[in-house]
């Protein structure tokens, strides 16, 4: 192999940034030739195609957001967009391809393999940490580090004002990021789509709180089971008189420098994907377990099912004391 590309996919999250530079850095180390993709399928497509050196990927590490630009792509599911992308690749003569993305992403890069002989592998990228087959996907960790700092911040107001909130974050369908911040944060209630919800116990439990002196009641919502306002607006038809506001935390989520975790993770992660191709690998997805980075089978890893984190989940309702 001689030729390889890199590219970032769907959702951006932190720790993208990392990948791209140990991708990057550790080809050229070992001797290949690497294409930047910009703005994901949708560049591939288009031929949005640019040679990286060392220098492309100088002082990225730490940073949000994705250099190589991303996009959610509709045309990478039909058969003429996927040969406009192979087009792309065989005019560059790329013929390893690096994909940063979620499981859309794998599922693109797997038919690029399957159909059309690209060598692809896999970096989970994706704050919703939706992906079973790993612990950690890239973004999750900063990005519940900014629902904490934020739940933080929240308190200090909701506190001296007596006042509940109702905190809406991110995850789509995986409950994780509210999970494990309403956990780091010491709020005191979650509601995520994997476990059933009764908001009329939620509510007695927050009246109970109001009975005894405590007002400051945070209830944060994965996504998944609903919107802010309308949870704020149940509960204040179940308990007149309280004094309740809701924020959705939204797309800053996705945002500011990575966490330590996120740059080792993709530094740590890039490095075997390049590892992979040269040693022509291909339909890899690459993984951490046990603090440990593995390579599997992009539809393995896929058919996974995700398993719910039970033990964190009864801490957060554990340790509050109502
Ligand atoms: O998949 C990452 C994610 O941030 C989800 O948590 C969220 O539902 C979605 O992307 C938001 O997508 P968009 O940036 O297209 O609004």
């Amino acid at each position: 192999m001689k030729t390889i590309g890199v590219m970032t996919s769907g959702g951006d999250a932190q720790g993208m940034n990392a990948a791209i530079y140990a991708t990057v850095r550790y080809a050229l180390q070992n001797g290949l030739e690497v294409y930047g993709i910009y703005e994901g399928y949708k560049g591939l497509i288009e031929g949005n195609v640019h040679k990286l050196d060392a220098n492309s990927v100088e002082n990225i590490i730490h940073a949000g957001g994705t250099i190589l630009k991303t996009a959610r792509c509709l045309e990478m599911k039909t058969d003429e967009g996927r040969e406009k992308a192979v087009a792309t690749l065989k005019k560059f003569g790329i013929e390893g391809l690096v994909v940063i993305g979620g499981d859309g992403s794998f599922t693109g890069a797997k038919i690029l393999s399957t159909k059309y002989g690209i060598k692809v592998i896999g970096i989970p990228g994706t704050i919703d940490n939706d992906l079973a087959y790993t612990d950690f996907t890239l973004g999750f960790d900063t990005a519940t580090n900014v629902v904490v700092n934020t739940i933080n911040m929240l308190r200090d107001t909701m506190y001296c004002n007596a006042r509940a909130c109702v905190v809406e974050v991110m995850g789509r369908n995986c409950g994780d990021i509210a999970m494990y911040s309403a956990l780091a944060s010491g709020a005191e209630f979650v509601i995520v789509p994997e476990v059933p919800f009764n908001l009329d116990d939620i509510c007695d439990k927050i009246s109970h709180n109001m009975s005894v002196g405590k007002y400051d009641n945070i209830v944060v919502v994965a996504e998944g089971c609903g919107h802010a306002d309308d949870f704020v607006k149940y509960i204040q038809n179940k308990i007149p008189g309280i004094n309740i506001r809701g924020m959705v935390v939204g797309h800053i989520q996705r945002g500011g420098d990575a966490t330590m975790q996120d740059r080792l993770l993709g530094i740590r992660m890039g490095a075997r994907a390049v590892e992979c191709l040269i040693n022509g690998k291909t339909d890899r997805v690459i993984g951490i377990h046990d603090n440990k980075i593995f390579d599997q089978d992009i539809l393995e890893a896929l058919a996974k099912n995700n398993t719910f984190d039970w033990d964190t989940y009864n801490l957060v309702n554990d340790l509050v004391k109502y």
